[in-house]
């Protein structure tokens, strides 16, 4: 697989190919063991899988931009352009500055106790009907209408949401056929956007009618508010989603971490930072250098593509120790599972709280969990989880 004869080493392995998506990590390992930074010559980038080079190319955006693209193909980055994604400072804090008032501590604690009473009635619905799909009635409805709510967007079309958000993620890698075969969801998620920008259709007071207001003021340009729509529409979904799908595959397989829960529900927020460190929702996004860079030996020269390999990263045992492993007491706050530096995720308040308050109704009305079927993975080459985790539940009696 790979060759260290010349003096860049290379690799022929497909890190997109369905079987590689499945179990990523016996590639990553290999990758990581071969050398700092190491060519894909079948996709033509380099790919950094070491958590300190990770970690310092995320933070050095002079060196690696966004502005050219953070995915691999010059199709679909052309989709990005002038997006808070796919831009440098300053542009892109102006552009991260519409809705930082929204995400900050201040604004997410006006809005905790409306997501946490959501919370409850979801895992209520659930608990009252015993056996369900942890990923289909709760992972992938609670962001969804959590995050349609505070962008103020009718319940009409929010069906189109999950599976827009999971086509579009595909789309940051190569084309390959999971990709396409999702065209046609990707095409009605934008088209359903596209319509979005209209401030008759917004409820007021949501980060909708910010983003109107942004452009009312000159901040933003009418395309820019799309994008900007977009990008916090798309990036609040499926990263979120299928964080909450690995959750519940972790309570059905590890009854001690669940336990652990129920007794002391302050174990949320340390559970849900050890899952995104062990899952990495989002597996990695491109950089390209803008000058020559020095990873140990290797030199990546400037122009190349890079991708950033938050995953790999986050199981690193320079790092974190036993990383295959999820252990309840490492409550690793520095993972890069929410990338690092100017581009660090603008919603990772919002989605600690969404797992926190639903971990939460969990811990309150839940007694048992056990898995009530076979779990299936999902084949997002870029985004990881689940497509079903099926469940049976007992009420807690004291609830
Ligand atoms: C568990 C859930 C989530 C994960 C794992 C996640 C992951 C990430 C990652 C890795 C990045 C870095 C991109 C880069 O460096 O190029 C990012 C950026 C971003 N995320 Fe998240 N995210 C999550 C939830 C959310 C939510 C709930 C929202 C908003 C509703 C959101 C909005 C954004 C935005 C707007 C950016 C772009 C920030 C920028 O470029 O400055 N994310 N996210």
């Amino acid at each position: 697989m790979s060759d260290t004869t010349t003096a860049t080493p290379s690799t022929d392995a497909d890190l997109f190919a369905p079987e590689v998506v499945a179990d990523p990590f016996p590639t990553l390992t290999a990758l990581r063991e071969q050398a700092p930074a190491v060519y894909s010559t079948k996709y033509d980038f380099y790919v950094l899988t070491r958590y300190e080079d990770v970690r310092a190319t995320a933070g050095d955006w002079e060196s690696f931009t966004s502005s050219k693209g953070v995915g691999l193909t010059e199709q679909f980055n052309k989709q990005l352009v002038g997006s808070v994604l796919a831009t440098d400072p300053p542009e892109h804090d102006a552009l991260r500055e519409v809705l930082s008032d929204k995400l900050a501590p201040r604004g997410l604690a006006q809005i905790r106790q409306q997501i946490s009473e959501y919370a409850n009635s979801l895992v209520a619905e659930c608990v009252a009907k015993g056996t369900f799909d942890g990923v289909v009635d709760i992972a992938r409805v609670f962001p969804i209408n959590v995050v349609g709510d505070l962008v103020g967007l009718p319940m009409e079309g929010r069906e189109k949401m999950h599976p827009g958000a999971d086509a579009t993620f595909s789309g940051f890698g190569p084309f390959v056929p999971y990709v396409m075969e999702h065209l046609p969801q990707l095409q009605d998620y934008q088209a359903w956007m596209g319509t979005m920008a209209d401030r008759s259709k917004l409820t007021p007071g949501g980060w909708g009618e910010a983003i109107m207001d942004a452009v009312d003021d000159g901040r933003l340009t009418q395309l820019g508010a799309i994008r900007t729509v977009s990008a916090y529409l798309t990036a609040g979904m499926d990263t979120t989603v299928n964080a909450i799908a690995a959750l519940m595959r972790l309570f059905a397989d590890r009854p001690d971490v669940w336990n652990a829960l129920k007794a002391d529900p302050k174990l949320a927020a340390p559970i849900f930072e050890e899952i995104l460190r062990l899952e990495s929702p989002v597996v990695g996004f491109w950089r390209v250098a803008t000058k020559d860079v020095e990873f140990g030996e290797v030199t990546v020269p400037e122009g190349s593509k890079v991708l950033l390999h938050w995953a790999a990263a986050n199981r690193d045992p320079e790092k974190y120790p036993n990383p295959d492993t999820f252990d309840i007491g490492r409550n690793p706050l520095d993972h890069v599972a929410f990338g690092y530096g100017v581009h660090a995720c603008a919603g990772q308040g919002l989605a600690r709280m969404e797992a926190v308050t639903l971990l939460e109704a969990f811990a309150a009305q839940i007694d048992t969990i056990e898995l009530a079927g076979e779990p299936v993975r999902g084949r997002n080459p870029i985004v990881r989880g689940y497509e079903s985790v099926p469940l049976r539940v007992t009420p807690r009696r004291d609830a």
